[in-house]
């Protein structure tokens, strides 16, 4: 069964995890969208590993990892992260990883555009993990990107960066912002992609023979639904379609290909960067905080936290088309004695169940809660489903009828063994 994990949030679900657990069973690991914005953490044996762009099978031996045509790639960044994680004595090699030709290329300019626009943005800015994301993908429609395949040509790609520099800088200067020498980025990048170069290769024939021989695919998500460019709370959002259709148009696999869409969502609701969150909670905030938990894992950002927002995830379960929920860090909520449930919002006096298109009812937005009581009890160490305090599987039930989706995992701590298959 091949099979998609969505984030159904604000990113930071916990999809690397359950990517994590459920590459035992797979074949082949493909990410599919998104850059080194994302920060996937997976806790394996007591050993922590953050991966932004490498798709979480990498630490498995003998699996085959993807980097997709949808995803954009910053080749100085990725071969830090290959050296990182090698450091940590996985190997990565061109058998395991395959990296698309046809995948678009992060430039430095890019990332220092991202922080012009910020800049630019003020009081509006999007928070932006200023890894180049937007600027990139900008290009990439803009059809004056740069992709893996072109490197191919080196004097096109001088050619190409010089000339990108040389705009750039236009717009760096006003803002004060370091511009950069062509040479000096044709030759960083050019340096970084000589690492990556015996990983890329034309990963959708590869990807179509592993479906036609009937191997298990598993598509990793980046980012979750309401960062989504078309579903997501807009202008807050990232700049690629993190919803299951991105799965199909940044691998190159159709949609019959896929059978399965796990939609994985935590237990309550976090959000790092800017733009509308109704349910947030400074209590819930200061509470997971002071556990040390909930910052990001890409900057180090605290993530606002909130109650579990069932408006967002009912129209998650919907685009993505969930077959079934993974709800993690549940033992986020074991002191509480009550907890809330946003089950609709109030906007000037009409109750919506879904998320509103217009920017300005976001602001007025007012969570409809129903109070449910907590567990009050440790659940780390629960093992399987039936092993969770009757509150909890209230909690989860209530949860998967809102969102009109069954609850397929439940993850009680970071570690991959602390995930329990319903
Ligand atoms: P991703 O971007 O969706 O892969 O999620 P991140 O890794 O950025 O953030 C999720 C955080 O929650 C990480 O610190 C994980 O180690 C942690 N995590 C995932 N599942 C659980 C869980 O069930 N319980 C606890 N306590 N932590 C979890
Ligand atoms: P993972 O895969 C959480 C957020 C940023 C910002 C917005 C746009 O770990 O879930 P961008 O740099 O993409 O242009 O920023 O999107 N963002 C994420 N938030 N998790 C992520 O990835 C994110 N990737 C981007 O904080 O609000
Ligand atoms: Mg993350």
């Amino acid at each position: 069964m091949n099979t998609i994990i969505a984030g159904l949030q604000w990113g930071d679900e916990g999809k690397g995890k359950i990517v994590d657990y459920l590459t035992e069973s797979a074949d082949l690991v493909i990410r599919s969208q998104g850059g080194n914005n994302a920060g996937h953490t997976v806790i394996t044996n007591g050993a922590k590993y953050i991966l932004h762009l490498l798709p979480s099978g990498i630490l498995w031996d003998k699996k085959v990892n993807v980097i997709g045509n949808g995803v954009v790639i910053d080749p100085v960044g990725l071969v830090e992260e290959i050296r990182r994680v090698e450091s940590q004595g996985v190997a990565i090699t061109p058998e395991k990883l395959l990296i698309s030709d046809r995948a678009h290329v992060v430039l430095p300019i890019h990332k220092e555009l991202d922080a012009a626009r910020e800049a630019a943005l003020g009081s509006h800015k999007i928070g932006t993990t200023k890894r180049g994301i937007g600027p990139t993908y900008a290009d990439k429609i803009n059809r004056c990107g740069l992709r893996v395949a072109d490197f191919n040509d080196l004097a096109f790609v001088t050619e190409r960066i010089t000339k990108r520099v040389a705009e750039a800088n236009e717009i760096l200067v006003r803002y004060d912002l370091p511009t950069y020498e062509a040479a000096a980025v044709c030759a960083e990048v050019l340096s970084a992609f000589e690492r990556l170069r015996p990983h890329v290769t034309n990963t959708i024939p590869v990807l179509h023979t592993a479906w036609k021989a009937g191997q298990t695919l598993l598509f990793e998500g980046a980012q979750g639904t309401l960062l989504d460019v078309d579903f997501g709370t807009y202008p807050f959002v990232t700049s690629s379609n993190t919803t299951a259709g991105g799965a199909c148009t940044g691998s190159g696999l159709p949609p019959m290909a896929i059978q399965r869409v796990i939609g994985v969502c935590k237990a309550y609701t976090t959000r790092v960067g800017s733009g509308p969150f109704p349910t947030a909670d400074e209590g819930l905030s200061d509470y997971l905080h002071g556990l040390g938990r909930e910052f990001g894992a890409t900057t180090g950002r605290p993530r606002g936290c909130g109650w579990l927002d069932t408006v967002l995830l009912r129209f998650a379960c919907m685009v993505n088309g969930v077959t079934g929920l993974a709800v993690t860090n549940l033992d986020g909520l074991d002191a509480y004695q009550t907890l809330q449930i946003c089950t609709a919002y109030d906007i000037d006096g009409h109750f919506h169940p879904l998320p509103p298109a217009e920017r300005d009812a976001w602001d007025r937005a007012v969570p409809v809660y129903e109070s449910l009581p907590g567990w009050n009890c440790d659940t780390t160490g629960c093992t399987r489903f039936a092993d969770l305090p009757g509150q909890a599987q209230a909690y989860l039930a209530r949860l998967a009828e809102l969102c009109d989706a069954p609850i397929a995992f439940v993850g009680v701590g970071p570690d991959r063994a602390q995930t329990l298959a319903v």
